[in-house]
């Protein structure tokens, strides 16, 4: 199946991406993890990714389709991939209609101060990418991942100031792709702002498989 989640920052999608990676058996693509790993490599692209992320802009169409694209060709994502913060505007939604059969394409929403909350108290393992929050998710340990012992951190551009500017953007920039898709696809909006976050997976896993196992 291959699916593509649409939403603000911080409302879950990632979250919901990493249940299904594991219940379903399906590539997780992040654009912003994939970024992200470039980033902490050092390399060329990796220093061009930081310089918009972390001002809370966007990563350039031409960038992002091609690592995008690259991703999608591997032998994992034959059987389907779970597309978790691309498309982010109306070109890269258009590319990805062109080229490949989408499934499902959801869209999770929720309050701007809910999201905000969400991201300001977010914490990641900088070793395997899992994400925490200090109050709806913390680990067992204080800073330290559960599952790999890594160190918590807070993302760089989590800080408030970049989390507003994403959140401008996004408002901008989600109508024209709900819009487009809309024409081709049903599109499944969903509220995900509930703190319970096993309710919303339960949602979201109806909407996609009609069960609501986790
Ligand atoms: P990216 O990494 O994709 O960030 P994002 O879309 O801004 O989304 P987030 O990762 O911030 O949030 P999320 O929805 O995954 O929420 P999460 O599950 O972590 O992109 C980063 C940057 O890369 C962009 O700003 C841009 O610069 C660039 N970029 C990426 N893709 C691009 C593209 N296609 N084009 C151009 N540029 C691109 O949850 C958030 C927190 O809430 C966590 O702490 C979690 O534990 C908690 N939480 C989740 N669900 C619940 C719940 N139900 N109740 C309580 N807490 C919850």
């Amino acid at each position: 199946m291959r699916i593509v989640l649409l939403g603000p920052p911080g409302v879950g999608k990632g979250t919901i991406a990493t249940t299904i990676r594991y219940t379903h058996e399906i590539p997780h693509i992040s654009t912003g993890d994939m970024f992200r790993d470039e980033i902490k490599k050092g390399t060329e692209l990796g220093k061009k990714f930081a310089s918009y992320i972390h001002e809370g802009h966007l990563v350039p169409d031409d960038l992002v389709i091609a690592c995008v694209k690259a991703r999608i060709e591997q032998a994992d994502c034959n059987e389907g991939f779970i597309l978790d913060g691309f498309p982010r505007t109306l070109e890269q939604a258009q590319v990805l209609h062109g080229e490949i059969k989408i499934d499902e394409i959801i869209h999770l929403f929720a309050y701007d101060e809910t999201v905000v909350e969400r991201i300001t108290g977010r914490r990641v393992c900088e070793d395997c990418a899992a994400i925490y929050h200090q109050t709806y998710r913390p680990s067992k340990e204080d800073g330290v991942c559960d599952y790999c012992s890594g160190r918590l951190v807070q993302r760089e551009d989590d800080k408030e100031g970049s989390v507003r500017k994403r959140l401008e953007i996004h408002c901008q920039q989600i109508r024209p792709i709900i819009d487009f898709f809309s024409r081709e696809y049903q599109v499944i909006d969903i509220y995900a702002g509930l703190n319970d976050r096993r309710k919303v997976k339960a949602r979201i896993l109806k909407a996609l498989f009609g069960h609501q196992n986790l």
